[in-house]
């Protein structure tokens, strides 16, 4: 019997390639050329499988010039780079690669966020720049972030882990809000209380986002929002670009009605509003996330083995629609 074909649609570690290549033969991108949507549908001509990252897009455009495609196995746990919809109509598999990323993500949130509040990258700016020539008692004076309130927009897995974080090793007040509330275990677990957006927004001390992004939470924190806001708070957007109205951001930032924020995730990235870059209270880290070799060897582990499983005839680990191999 023929072996599957399988597109690597970017650069991977080699030993993904190689455990791919036990089932199925593969294109490989180690050159990691960034397709556009036409080089992307040529290069898919012939493959039942791809191995994507958040970049790649599969819509259903690609989904049509694309008959022989079966699975698309995302090496993210967001997956808003996939149209779902369109690639069940397709009969095509979507899988994502959660959880093992949680840990690593939330790590990153909480850094950003205390960076964010100690004016860290503005800091080391100052000094780098031979600037700092005496003591005063005000310099680069920003917020505290044990005893502070903690709100969490978004109480997924990655939101979690934050709550625990802030709640077990810094005494933060948690709260969150989150389209259903949690179980009462897990919202003591996480010693986390459920309140409204409105009191979210007016409460926090440090404002995490942690919500996947879809037509509902576009530009979720846009003016009105920011408005809310106390102005010594911080925001931390860890989630997805377009969440948060950044040009609305550049401007909240300038006229410090909020005091800082800090993000790895933009609207249109690699792009970067202008109106971000020229404002000092923002740190800005190009989505680095899940940037830990283990976390990322294992994102990309899960995304294979979801392709290993569906071309080995075995159940999907991680799917996200239906599996039109089950009856
Ligand atoms: C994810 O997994 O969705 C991350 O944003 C990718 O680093």
């Amino acid at each position: 019997m023929n072996k599957p074909r399988i597109l690597m649609a970017r650069a991977v570690f080699p030993e993904i390639i190689e455990r791919l290549q036990t089932v199925a033969e593969v294109e490989a991108n180690q050159e990691d050329v960034l397709f556009t949507k036409a080089e992307l549908v040529a290069k898919l001509q012939g493959k039942q499988g791809v191995f994507t990252t958040g970049t790649d897009r599969i819509d259903a455009e690609v989904l049509a010039a694309c008959p022989e495609l079966r699975i698309c196995a995302n090496m993210a746990v967001g997956y808003n780079n996939f149209d779902i919809p369109a690639m069940t109509a397709a009969g095509v598999v979507a899988t994502n690669a959660p959880d093992v990323l949680t840990e690593t993500t939330a790590d990153l949130g909480f850094a950003l966020m205390m960076a964010t509040a100690r004016r860290m990258a503005e800091s080391e700016h100052y000094l780098r720049a031979g600037l700092w020539n005496r003591w005063s008692y005000d310099m680069f004076a920003g917020s505290d972030i044990h005893g502070a309130t903690l709100g969490i927009l978004g109480m997924g897995r990655i939101g979690q882990a934050i709550a625990r974080r802030g709640a077990l090793g810094f005494g933060m007040k948690v709260i969150y809000h989150n389209r259903s509330r949690l179980s009462v275990e897990l919202e003591a677990e996480c010693k986390a209380r459920y309140v409204s957006k409105d009191h979210l927004l007016a409460q926090a001390d440090h404002l995490m986002l942690v919500l996947p992004y879809s037509a509902a939470s576009h530009h979720a924190i846009g003016a009105a929002e920011l408005a809310q806001m106390k102005p010594t708070a911080t925001l931390v957007n860890i989630a997805r670009g377009g969440i948060v109205d950044d040009a609305a951001l550049a401007v909240a930032l300038k006229n410090r009605t909020i005091a800082a924020a800090g993000l790895d995730v933009f609207e249109g990235e690699p792009m970067v509003h202008p109106g971000l870059l020229d404002v000092p209270n923002v740190v800005l880290t190009p989505h680095i996330g899940s940037a830990t070799m283990p976390t990322r060897l294992a994102m990309a582990g899960l995304a294979a083995d979801n392709l290993l499983a569906f071309f080995s005839g075995q159940p999907l680990l991680t799917p996200l629609n239906p599996d039109p191999r089950t009856p």
